[in-house]
């Protein structure tokens, strides 16, 4: 058998994924399995620099692992694991830190966005701004750098991270005149899409226009009546390709349900009402097995905290090897 690639996907613990993140993250992420050695992990240190409560925190690592899982994440089949359970990450972070230029962390986009804010409203540069914060890429180049990955899925977003671990990669071995990390390279899947939320922009949490995932049938129903529609009243035909609707009606419907209720729009006669329920009907189905496996994984932690234990035994073994080859070139161990 040839030695696949190494593919890594981190998983931020947030809490009530929707379905904008199944397609747009979730499915391509899955997806790699076929072609990839597939790693995955919750990046739970990583949620730190923004969530402080213990409780909600704990609560979130758990909704994602169940969603993951429910959305067939294979443990048998690929690496799952907690960023928190494999403590050589933090060790490599260090050891990273030494070949960092500080210039680099302080053209982070996320970093650089908050210091600008707080310049702009005439404030302390540094105001909310934690170590967490801006030394977030290094900690992200050790999560990967550690795995020998070669490929991370990720969105435009997550571009320059990806950038700026092969840079520290790239310093590191050129400091010690050897190969010693493998360097990373951002894989962006070709579907990855947009998906619209109920009020037509981008389906985001932050715009409060989510559908989310694992609604019970009865509030999936009534999220999908809140979609916006135009005024125009039943007896007038409609056109399906600016309606919301329609939008996310083909993103889980056949060929065959697309042209039929296309054909219902251009016709005149049905009401948003109608459109709306199609919509339910399609999704439901989609979702429902996805549903049905989550409600059962997240009542059930000990099982989880097993695979997530697993997971990480195979992970610190390879995070072992790693760390002793780069100590071994350091100049320690
Ligand atoms: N920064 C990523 C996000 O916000 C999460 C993440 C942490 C990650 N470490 C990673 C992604 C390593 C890919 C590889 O979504």
């Amino acid at each position: 058998m040839t030695m696949r690639k190494v593919s890594l996907t981190g998983i931020k613990p947030t809490g009530d994924p929707h379905i904008g993140n199944y397609v747009g993250s979730i499915k391509p992420a899955l997806d790699l399995a076929k072609k990839f050695d597939a790693r995955y992990f919750i990046a739970d240190y990583h949620a730190l620099n923004q969530i402080k409560d213990p409780k909600l925190l704990k609560d979130y690592i758990y909704e994602i692992a169940a969603a993951w899982l429910a959305c067939g994440l294979n443990p048998d089949e690929v690496l799952f694991y907690r960023q928190s359970d494999v403590p050589e990450t933090f060790d490599l972070a260090t050891i990273l830190m030494a070949s960092t230029p500080k210039g680099l962390l302080n053209r982070a986009h996320a970093y650089k966005a908050m210091i600008q804010t707080n310049q702009a409203e005439g404030k302390d540069q540094d105001i909310g701004v934690n170590m967490g914060l801006y030394t977030y890429p290094v900690l992200m180049s050790a999560d990967i750098l550690l795995f020998d990955t070669n490929f991370v899925p990720v969105g435009k977003d997550q571009f320059q991270h990806i950038e700026m671990a092969a840079d520290i990669a790239q310093a590191l071995n050129y400091a010690y005149k050897d190969d010693v990390l493998v360097i990373p390279e951002p894989y962006s899947t070709p579907s990855t899409q947009t998906v619209i939320g109920l009020d037509g922009r981008k389906m985001s949490k932050s715009y409060n226009n989510t559908i989310p995932m694992f609604l019970p049938e009865k509030k999936l129903r009534k999220r999908i009546m809140k979609i916006v529609t135009n005024s125009q009243v039943i007896e007038e035909p409609k056109d399906p390709e600016t309606c919301s609707v329609f939008t996310l009606y083909k993103l889980f419907a056949s060929e065959e349900q697309i042209e039929a209720l296309k054909q219902r729009y251009l016709a005149g006669g049905m009401g948003w009402g109608d459109a709306k329920q199609e919509l339910f009907l399609v999704l439901n189905e989609h979702l429902s097995p996805y549903r049905e496996k989550y409600d059962v994984l997240i009542q059930d932690r000990p099982y989880i905290d097993k695979l997530l234990k697993e997971g990480s035994e195979k992970a610190r073994t390879i995070a072992g090897e790693t760390i002793r080859r780069v100590r071994k070139a350091i100049g320690i161990g």
